[in-house]
């Protein structure tokens, strides 16, 4: 049985860092399929594609509850859609993180884990600002996932994100798969110290 493997044993099998990717045409991408390449590759992290798991949007909560209870990190990765994430990731927040499971007074199942995010976005850096044409900093952006994790008790980490990643070279596509092999490999690090939540 592969940790990908979407069975409610596969999901309560490993521990470390559960890596969820949103792309809805992985095909057709340059910087998260970079990402998820390099991903995939460490120890210490379940990799799990929703859109190739769940193309219907039929998403299996039980199995889906059980694969986060199984890991100490949450690390969701995703390119930025309308200043949001793409729908099915909303879809599995929404279906998944449930009240009495995620939050609410007896939803504590996610408290002490924590909440990585990994985005790519279409705009540089430079659009990211007050002043910029989207007016606001990435941070305000990702504010409503660092809310989720305030809700559901759980620790907030610094977030990736590539900018500008339509128009980056592949040789800055693999420096920046390189930042996120160093950033994914301290996140599970931290846990092996026994540091972690
Ligand atoms: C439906 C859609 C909405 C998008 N919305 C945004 C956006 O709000 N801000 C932005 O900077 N880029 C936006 N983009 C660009 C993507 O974020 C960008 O193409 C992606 O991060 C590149 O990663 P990839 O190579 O893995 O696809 C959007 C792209 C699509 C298809």
């Amino acid at each position: 049985m592969t940790p990908d493997a979407n069975t409610p044993a596969a999901a309560a099998a490993t521990s470390g860092v559960l890596l969820v990717l949103a792309h809805p045409a992985l095909e057709r991408s340059r910087a998260n399929r970079a990402l998820a390449k390099t991903a995939k590759s460490l120890p210490g992290v379940t990799f799990h594609d929703l859109y190739e798991v769940y193309p219907d949007f039929s998403i299996e909560i039980d199995v889906e509850q059980a694969r986060l209870l199984a890991h100490d990190v949450i690390a969701l990765q995703f390119p930025l859609y309308w200043f949001s994430t793409p729908s099915l990731l909303k879809e599995w927040l929404d279906l998944v993180w449930l009240h009495g499971f995620a939050y609410g007074l007896e939803g504590n199942a996610l408290a002490g884990k924590r909440l990585f995010v990994a985005c790519t976005t279409g705009a540089t850096a430079k659009a990211f600002h007050a002043h910029g044409y989207n007016r606001f900093s990435m941070d305000d952006y990702l504010r409503p996932l660092e809310q989720v994790a305030y809700q559901c008790g759980m620790v907030w980490e610094t977030p990736f994100v590539v900018h500008g990643a339509a128009v980056k070279t592949d040789e800055a596509l693999r420096a920046e798969a390189d930042r996120y092999r160093e950033r994914l490999a301290s996140l599970t690090a931290v846990q092996a110290d026994g540091l972690g939540a």
